[in-house]
Order: structure tokens, then C-alpha cells, then sequence
């Protein structure tokens, strides 16, 4: 093992959902290469992802995406000091693919191997850019699978505040989409079409739980939009093959609003609740420029104002840059996972 002064080289590997992915980060904020095989056009006309298509496809592409990520890198084996590799939350059919690669090649190299929380690391794509954290912090984590709320004080222990009871943020907008026919994944679709449409038009519910609730929920709304779009009895034929484009980014619009709506206002009882001066923005959901734009307003009228860091769009969505930053603190750490390591899929 490489150190004493020496950079440290880690591979992340990512294959929790439906992005095969390898990056070999230095120092944890050094991005060596980047390499993301996304299968979006695997699922698509199943408007969701389908485990065993992903799973098959990250077996596919997991051997091309790590040669060409050290290819990237121009650094030899030799040259990298651990393997990391998200091993949970995910669907386990498709983590396992990572979690194989990464022991074999921690065997192999005889290097050290480390198990990453894969939210956690969303949490560090946000940190990617920053030099100095004012703690306390919060972090919202927004994605297809998860929306969850973190006081972070530090890489290796943010503490859970709050998650969905039911469907993630990120899952909404994947299922709007598909019942207004958009296609998947449904976040970048909705935007597209929000951007004509007026987020008045209708008002959906901003279901916010009890009173001081972190928890977030939102599958109310997505039956909202879905009676909205079908009638209230669900008898009537589907309205969307009848609706105007102007109808479709109106309903578009008034649903992103909804969405944002609640995550603001959860960041707001957050903040309240710990006091914090920095809100850290990640996931999927965290390339919405809607949600980008509302946190911002939010975080700059606070007095005294809040810092916001939000991950670039490229790394909000599934990447291993994330995987191997948040590894570098655990390789500080000397927090190693031993060659049993197993996937979870929940975390
Ligand atoms: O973090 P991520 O890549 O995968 C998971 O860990 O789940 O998040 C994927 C989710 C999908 O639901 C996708 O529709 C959503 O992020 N997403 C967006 C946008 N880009 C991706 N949602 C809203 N607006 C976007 N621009
Ligand atoms: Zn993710």
C-alpha cells in the first residue's frame, strides 16, 4: 500500500442501478477518468429499470468500462492503492456484478478493498468542488430510488433525518413521466417539457406529513396527476392521447413545482432543526434545474444566507467519480472491507 506523502489512487466501481461505471479518483478530489455505460435505452420501453436487463448488461459492460477508466487514468496497477465499490442500497442483481468485480480485482492486485454506502457517496459528489464545509451541514439526497435527508458532520457518519415513506422523488418523476407517455427516465423528460408550462395551471398536493416530519412522500401526488390525467373513478379513457402539448407541459410543470414545493420545505425544517449553514444537494433528482434554482433562492434569502453546494449535473446522477472520492476518506480512515463482502439492497 502506497502513502507517506505519495498520491493516493482509487478505483470506484458504481453498478447499484442501471449505470455500469468506473473512475479513478486521486486524493479524493483528483478526477483521473470517469467512464459511465449508461443502459437508459435498455429500459426504456419498459418506462422503469428492469433488474434482470440491468443486471446482464452490467455484466456486459463492466469488464470494457474499468480497462477503459484505467486507460484514462494512464495509471497501471501498480499505481492504484485500493478498489472501491458500492455494495449498497441498490438492487442486488446488479451491485453483485460491482462487488464481484471489485473483490477479484482486490485479490488480484492484492489491494485493499472498500465497501461504499452509495448514497452517501451522492452525498459526496455535492463536496466534490469544495475546499471549505461550514458545518453544520444537511444533505438531501434525491434519486430514483431514495430521497433522504442527512445531518452530515462528517464523510464517513451522516446521520439519517428523514426518508420516504413510500415513493422516491426521482420515482415520481420516472412515473409521471410514463403516464403522460414522455418515456424514461422521466426526470430530464418532465423538465423538458415543464419548461412550457405554466407551474400554476393545477394545483397538486404538497403532501408534508406532520407538522415537524423530515420523512417525504409522494405517492399522493403521483395519483393525483394520474386521476388528473385518467378521471377521478379511473373508468374514463386516458385524456394524455387527447391533451395538447400546452396541457402535457402544464401538467409537467405543476407536478415539478409540487416536487419542489416539498423538498424546499423539508430543507427548511432541516435547517431549522439543526442549525445548519450549509445545505449539500445530490442524486439524480439534483440535476432538475427547477429544484437547482429553488434551493438556491431558498438557501440565499436565509438569514444569515446558507451556503448551497450542489453536485455538478454530470456527477448527480449514478458515477463512480462519487465512489472513489468518498473512498479516499475511508482509505485515510483505514476502514477496509474483507473479501466476503456481499451486497445489500437496502442500506
Ligand atoms: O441517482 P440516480 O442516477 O439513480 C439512483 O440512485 O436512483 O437517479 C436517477 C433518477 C431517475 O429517477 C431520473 O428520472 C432522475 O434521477 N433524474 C431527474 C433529472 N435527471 C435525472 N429528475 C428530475 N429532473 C432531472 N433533470
Ligand atoms: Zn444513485
Amino acid at each position: 500500500m502506497r502513502s507517506n506523502g505519495k498520491p493516493i489512487n482509487i478505483l470506484g466501481i458504481e453498478t447499484s442501478c442501471d449505470e455500469t461505471a468506473a473512475a479513478v479518483v486521486q486524493d479524493g478530489v483528483k478526477i483521473l477518468s470517469s467512464v459511465v455505460a449508461s443502459q437508459t435505452a435498455l429500459h426504456d420501453k419498459y418506462g422503469g429499470v428492469v433488474p434482470e436487463i440491468a443486471s446482464r448488461a452490467h455484466i456486459e459492460n463492466i469488464y470494457p468500462c474499468l480497462h477503459q477508466a484505467i486507460e484514462q487514468a494512464d495509471v497501471s496497477p501498480n499505481e492504484i492503492d485500493a478498489i472501491a465499490v458500492a455494495n449498497q442500497p441498490g438492487l442486488t442483481i446488479a451491485l453483485i456484478v460491482g462487488v464481484t468485480a471489485a473483490k477479484t480485482l482486490a485479490f488480484a492486485w492484492q489491494k485493499p478493498l472498500i465497501a461504499i454506502n452509495h448514497l452517501h457517496a451522492h452525498i459526496q459528489a455535492g463536496l466534490l468542488g469544495c475546499d471549505k464545509l461550514e458545518l453544520p451541514a444537511i444533505a438531501l439526497i434525491v434519486s430514483g430510488g431514495h430521497t433522504s435527508l442527512y445531518d452530515y458532520k462528517s464523510p464517513l457518519e451522516p446521520a439519517l433525518l428523514g426518508s420516504t415513506i413510500d415513493d422516491a422523488a426521482g420515482e415520481a418523476f420516472d412515473k409521471v413521466a410514463s403516464i403522460l407517455g414522455l418515456g424514461y427516465p422521466g426526470g430530464p423528460l418532465i423538465e423538458k417539457a415543464a419548461k412550457d408550462g405554466n407551474p400554476k395551471a393545477i394545483n397538486f398536493p404538497r403532501t408534508l406529513l406532520d407538522k415537524d416530519s423530515l420523512d417525504f412522500s409522494f405517492s399522493g401526488l403521483k395519483t393525483a396527476v394520474l386521476y388528473h390525467c385518467r378521471g377521478q373513478d379511473m373508468k374514463g379513457k386516458n385524456l394524455v392521447s387527447q391533451m395538447t402539448t400546452q396541457q402535457i407541459a402544464d401538467i409537467a410543470a405543476s407536478f415539478q413545482k409540487a416536487v419542489v414545493d416539498v423538498l424546499v420545505e423539508k430543507v427548511r425544517r432541516a435547517i431549522l432543526k439543526t442549525g445548519s449553514k450549509t445545505v449539500i444537494l445530490g442524486g439524480g433528482v439534483a440535476a432538475n434545474s427547477a429544484l437547482r434554482d429553488a434551493l438556491k433562492d431558498f438557501c440565499g434569502n436565509q438569514t444569515p444566507a446558507v451556503n448551497l453546494l450542489v453536485a455538478e449535473k454530470r456527477y448527480c446522477t449514478d458515477n463512480a467519480v462519487m465512489v472513489a472520492s468518498l473512498a479516499y476518506h475511508k482509505f485515510k480512515a483505514g476502514i477496509f472491507a474483507a473479501l466476503d463482502l456481499e451486497p445489500k439492497a437496502n442500506g
